[in-house]
């Protein structure tokens, strides 16, 4: 039997794609074109109903060796699940099922291919919180694993990583391993469910997952806090979280990019001064205790130079300001040339923004940037005019230089895919590059899965 024909005897013959016109939307995700990684030519799309399906199709993989390129929603924005090798794209769609929401635990138990649409809404109809937002709702259960997605919310409950309390993963040569379960607390051996998180598809499948949920807030409000510049802008957050105020997120924009957000969603951004402005999202057990949280921010932001502060009183007026702020990176894709996911010390926030900006004058070239102000990541947006003047990779070079210098990181929240793995090795120490190579090849020794992407 041909490869086909073994993965169509595997997962019947209606499951799996070999007609190129049928599988486009297989090829692609959210990354912007100037480094889109190209799709091999030679690739199947197989999607299996269950972990046992996933079981055969690695061994048979891993017997031919085949590379293997798992996918959730395709909403990586670095090429993470872009098969650029002949082999298989392993689309965990079907596994779609929303197995329990334990209301006795605060667990809820997703297979991999669960959309954060359906887990939010499912966990909210209970009247539970899965606190971590990935920006795109039509993300999988998996891929935020594999991701270790952020997203905004992160201030105050941190990431995908602080959720994940069991895993059902499939290894390359077929074993399927439950890891964890309905347990807050494991120091049993090394800890495997943190080394699959965050882990790019290069070591096993996850299949199937056990979140931690929290009770969902009675109560959340925005408030939208305005600066003439973005130094004091950003030198007012550290100052609200000093005040002991916690807020779900705080995210900063600039004028002239959410102007063009409101513009493209038919909204207009409320703030009618200042250039730089914060966006405060707080929850609480009452109105009492989230007015109590604005008022403190407003005084303090007030004391640090703010020079408007609006509270969204509705529901819509909420809504408005949060969705052309997540709406950015979409509107603006149609010029940009890459989006970068650079982490720094909180505190270097400002100085970052600087060097950034000092670096697009010199190239005379705009730099968006916007981002989650409180965790030091932002999101500087390397538009179209610098690939058509050939300047992108040198612009990258110098943000990602000031970066370092400033003590930050390559990526914060979206990985290093494909379209980073230049920088991961440049910015990786060798001996953290072999131990993560030697983990790899223990785990895949065929090098099977996910070639080409993160560490490999
Ligand atoms: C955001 C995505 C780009 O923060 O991470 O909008
Ligand atoms: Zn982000």
């Amino acid at each position: 039997m041909d490869l086909v024909d073994e993965l169509r005897s595997i997962v019947g013959a209606d499951f799996v794609v070999t007609r190129r016109d049928q599988m486009q939307q297989y090829l692609l995700d959210e990354t912007p074109q100037a480094v889109k990684p190209v799709a091999a030519d030679n690739v199947i799309v197989v999607k299996p109903a269950n972990a046992s399906q996933v079981s055969d199709i690695l061994k048979l993989a891993n017997r031919t060796k085949t590379p293997v390129f798992p996918r959730g929603g395709g909403t990586s924005t670095v090429g993470g699940p872009i098969p650029t090798s002949d082999g298989i794209v392993l689309s965990l769609e079907r596994l779609d099922r929303l197995i329990e929401i334990d209301m006795e635990n605060l667990m809820v138990v997703a297979e991999a291919g669960v959309t954060m649409e359906t887990l939010l809404r499912a966990v909210e109809a209970k009247g539970l919180l899965f606190p971590p937002h990935p920006g795109d709702e039509g993300a999988q259960v998996g891929g935020i694993i594999a991701c270790n997605a952020g997203g905004s919310r992160a201030v105050k409950y941190g990431i995908v990583r602080n959720y994940v309390k069991g895993l059902e993963v499939v290894f390359p040569t077929g074993e399927i391993v439950t890891m964890g379960g309905k347990l807050l607390k494991n120091n049993t051996g090394l800890d495997l469910i943190h080394l699959m998180i965050g882990s790019e598809g290069i070591l096993g499948v996850i299949t199937k997952a056990v979140f931690r949920l929290y009770p969902r807030p009675a109560m959340t409000a925005v408030l939208l806090v305005s600066f003439a510049e973005r130094h004091a802008a950003v030198a007012a957050v550290p100052k609200v979280l000093q005040a002991g105020i916690i807020p779900l997120a705080i995210e900063y924009v600039e004028r002239d990019i959410i102007e063009i957000s409101a513009r493209h969603l038919g909204l207009t951004w409320p703030a009618k001064t200042g250039d730089a402005h914060i966006i405060f999202t707080v929850d609480g057990s009452n109105e009492d205790d989230v007015y109590g949280q604005c008022q403190r921010i407003a005084e303090v932001c007030d004391a640090n130079g703010a020079v408007d502060t609006l509270f969204a009183e509705t529901k819509q007026e909420q809504d408005a300001i949060l969705k052309m702020r997540n709406e950015l990176y979409g509107v603006l894709m149609p010029d940009l040339a890459e989006s970068l996911d650079l982490d720094v010390p909180p505190a270097r926030v400002a100085d970052f923004l600087d060097a950034v900006e000092r670096i697009a004058v010199q190239y005379g070239s705009r730099i968006p940037n916007y981002g989650h102000a409180a965790d030091g990541n932002l999101h500087p947006h390397l538009m179209m005019d610098l690939q058509q003047r050939e300047l992108l990779w040198t612009v990258k070079d110098a943000i990602y230089e000031e970066g370092a210098r400033l003590g930050g990181i390559v990526t914060a929240e979206h990985g290093v895919g494909r379209s980073r793995r230049v920088y991961f090795d440049r910015y990786t120490d060798e001996t953290s590059k072999q131990l993560m190579r030697g983990i790899k090849q223990l785990f895949d020794p065929n090098n099977i899965l996910n070639p080409g992407a993160a560490i490999t």
